[in-house]
């Protein structure tokens, strides 16, 4: 198959909000703690009325009509999630509940999970098949999501809920430039969930940020290795990417993984001109250079004017909603199509760098061969954004209190307002004495 790649994007994200200063004010923090230190507006969260299943089946019966694509077109389902509920069962076969009508039952593909890189590794496979000996024709779809909460303290801030459903197949106007990756992976205990019953992680915040960092020198190193063999780049840098979109947990810490980009490119040609003003710290060693703020400031600084025009379009969703864990990298990319005229994107690269806990990371690209008017004018994200309702932190706080009350609940009728929920979403009805459970749909 030819240019294989997205063909289309929708994102899920639900109709409740918690205004981010006015979370400052009321867990006692310093004025711009969230809004300044994270880069964080508003956080989407979600009552006892929605789960992964719910949201993921929202977010795919929503896109099935949106684009108007019939079930039996689709021969493979890949779900990214870290949020889970049957821990055998996955969230795919769920799904599949969408395409009992339609009588398509011959779907491959199951979830795929480590934290925040469920959907990237999903992405891959799905455009793997595509591209594969194995490929029977039919169109890929693959869904990527999660809730993210926490615990109170300094991490629940960066908490959100969203899920992106991406059709993958031939003729894309996203096309993957398949042989264009760099990987990263590790063991790193930063982020991970081992306590089943809670639906909070146990992370190490600190940690998962120099985690961050260090995946960042690792996959695009790894990336722009690839992009002199296999493109033959000579001295490739940021210049060869035209926009590059990145997981968000908030988004101050893109900031920072863009200037790192930068830094990186400085460490492979210091004496570029643009890197005059920062040559005090050509002999650091870059493995020393973690947790170094004068040289991760300098870096911000002199990133400034690339990153407004190649990132900062990418995080409307990730501002405004929070993070969504697997979803995040593709709500950026969601925004940057939506945010961009098909005019000025036609014939660019676009980068992606996935990371999650654990930990995982990638850095590829697509290029864009064809209109993506469409895509933008289905997400109409800036406007959808706008409708949603907003509610008081002490309120916000009470329906935390609940999800963590009832977590793991059997027998449970969940008491949240349907009415809040926006037409099409698909809430939780009931979970009986053996957990099944049922839904039904605004
Ligand atoms: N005005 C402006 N900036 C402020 C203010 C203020 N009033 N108060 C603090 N800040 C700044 C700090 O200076 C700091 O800036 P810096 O990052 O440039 O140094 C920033 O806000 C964060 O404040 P800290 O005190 O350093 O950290 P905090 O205790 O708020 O915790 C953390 C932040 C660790 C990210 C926490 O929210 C967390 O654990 N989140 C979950 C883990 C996470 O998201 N990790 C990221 C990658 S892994 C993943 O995606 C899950």
């Amino acid at each position: 198959a030819e240019n294989v790649g997205i063909l289309a994007i929708d994102v899920y994200f639900p109709s409740r909000y918690v205004d981010q200063t006015e979370l400052e004010q009321h867990d006692g923090v310093s004025a711009g703690k969230y809004t300044i230190g994270l880069g964080q507006s508003k956080m989407a969260f979600c009552d006892d009325r929605e789960d992964i299943s719910s949201v993921s089946m929202t977010a795919v019966q929503g896109f099935m009509e949106k684009y108007n694509i019939s079930y039996s077109d689709i021969g493979r389902l890949e779900v990214g999630t870290e949020t889970i509920i049957d821990k055998s069962k996955s969230t795919k076969t769920v799904l599949m509940k969408l395409f009992e009508e339609s009588g398509n039952f011959n779907v491959e593909g199951i979830d795929t999970t480590n934290a925040c890189y469920g959907g990237t590794s999903a992405l891959f496979n799905a455009c793997q098949w595509v591209d594969s000996a194995a490929w029977d024709g039919r169109l890929a779809l693959v869904v990527a999501g999660d809730i993210a909460v926490y615990g109170k303290g300094a991490a629940r801030p960066s908490g959100g809920v969203g899920t992106a459903c991406i059709l993958v197949g031939p003729n894309a106007p996203l096309a993957l430039e398949f042989p264009l990756r760099g990987t990263f992976m590790e063991h790193i205990y930063d982020f991970y969930k081992p306590n089943m019953s809670s639906e909070f992680p146990t992370v190490d915040g600190p940690l998962s940020v120099t985690s961050y960092v260090r995946a960042v020198d690792h996959a695009y190193s790894a990336y722009l290795d690839k992009l002199e063999k296999v493109a033959g780049i000579a001295n490739p840098s940021l210049a060869d990417l035209d926009y590059v979109v990145f997981h968000s947990p908030y988004t101050k810490q893109v900031v920072k993984g863009f200037a790192r980009m930068v830094y990186n490119d400085f460490l492979r040609n210091p004496e570029a001109k643009a890197f005059a003003e920062v040559q005090q710290f050509k002999d650091i060693l870059r493995e020393e250079s973690y947790g170094n703020k004068v040289l991760e400031k300098a870096f911000i600084n002199v990133s400034k004017s690339e990153f407004a025009s190649k990132t900062e379009s990418s995080l409307l969703a990730a501002r405004n909603i929070g993070n969504m864990y697997t979803g995040s990298v593709f709500f950026g990319l969601a925004s940057l199509i939506s945010q961009t005229p098909f005019e000025k994107l036609n014939g660019k690269r676009i980068a992606l760098f996935s990371y999650g806990s654990g930990c995982a990371a990638s850095t590829y690209s697509f290029r864009v061969r064809g209109d993506t008017s469409n895509i933008a004018r289905t997400i109409d994200l800036a406007a959808r954004l706008d409708k949603r309702i907003k509610v008081a932190p002490a309120d916000f706080e009470k329906v935390m209190e609940l999800r963590e009350k009832t977590h793991n609940a059997q027998e449970y009728e969940p008491t949240g307002n349907i009415n809040e929920l926006q037409p099409g979403t698909y809430y939780l009805q009931k979970i009986d004495s053996k957990w099944r459970r049922a839904y039904g749909r605004i």
